[in-house]
């Protein structure tokens, strides 16, 4: 019981960081604004949002860009136990994925929380990223 009112309160943390975080997203081509927040091992919370670009292709999404500030913050050490997307039109939105493959890389076992298509879900990275790609 204790576990999961800590596990709702750290998904009530994170939304309302990414939701802070969409507001600054740059999304001029899509007008689609995301805004992402992850959770660390060590209790820290890292927020980013989507910045597009004129050649489409260089756009970061939100995930990405709140998983590299962490990185840059912290350094290569991080790990994330917990990461959770928002986007302002209300629609599903689960991470794409090559945010997967990076939620991955720095959260094997992380909890993903994101609008299904059926409501508000939450699933760990594998199940999103099933047998993703390690080097070591
Ligand atoms: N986008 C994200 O930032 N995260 C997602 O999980 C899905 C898509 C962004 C990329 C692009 O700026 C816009 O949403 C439309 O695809």
């Amino acid at each position: 019981m204790k576990k999961k009112n800590a596990a709702i309160g750290q998904r009530t943390e994170l939304l309302r960081a990414a939701k802070a975080a969409m507001k600054k997203a740059y999304a001029p081509y899509s007008n689609f604004r995301v805004g992402a927040a992850v959770l660390t091992k060590t209790g820290k919370v890292f927020a980013g949002c989507n910045v597009e670009n004129a050649s489409y292709g260089m756009t970061n999404c939100a995930e990405r860009t709140a998983i590299f500030s962490a990185v840059a913050e912290l350094g290569p050490e991080l790990e994330v136990t917990a990461v959770a997307v928002v986007n302002d039109h209300g629609v599903p939105c689960s991470p794409c994925g090559a945010c997967r493959q990076v939620i991955y890389e720095f959260g094997p076992d992380a909890t993903v929380f994101f609008q299904g298509t059926e409501g508000d879900k939450q699933a760990h990275i594998t199940e999103l990223l099933p047998e993703g790609f390690r080097l070591k």
